[in-house]
């Protein structure tokens, strides 16, 4: 980790998740963390509970890894999944910058399969 990025984060984690493992995530208990994945990677997005708790308008990536609705501005829940598949161009562009909005704001815990 280099000494630009943020003092409150934390070295990346390296645990590795399946999808049923990280629906765990979703903020339906209120003592567990709250992770998004973004492209196979899974962020601790707990300090913005606002947001991703249930309720809150982005819950519907929580748990997930919500990489289409990413690519394609969609909080649609048909839409939170991992596919990348006939993307365009703009839409790789859009998620590979909410990946790095993702990276630079919260912590990586490890990988979703
Ligand atoms: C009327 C439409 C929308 C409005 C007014 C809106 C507004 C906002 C605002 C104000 C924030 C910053 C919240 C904060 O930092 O406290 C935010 C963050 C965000 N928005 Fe939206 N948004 C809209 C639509 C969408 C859509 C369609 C998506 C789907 C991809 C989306 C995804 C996100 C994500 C991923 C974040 C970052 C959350 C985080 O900080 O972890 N938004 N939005």
């Amino acid at each position: 980790m280099s000494s630009e990025e943020r003092a409150d984060k934390l070295p990346d984690g390296d645990r590795a998740f399946t999808a049923v493992e990280l629906s765990q995530f979703d903020g339906s208990n209120p003592e567990n963390p709250i992770y998004v994945a973004v492209k196979g990677v899974v962020f601790d997005v707990s300090k913005s509970r606002a947001m991703y708790a249930p309720g809150c308008g982005y819950n519907v990536f929580a748990g997930r890894d919500a990489s289409r609705a990413l690519a394609l501005s969609s909080v649609k829940v048909e839409d939170c999944i991992p596919d990348r598949s006939g993307l365009s161009e703009e839409q790789q562009a859009t998620l590979d910058k909410w990946e790095q909005f993702y990276r630079k704001k919260y912590n990586i815990i490890g990988t979703v399969a």
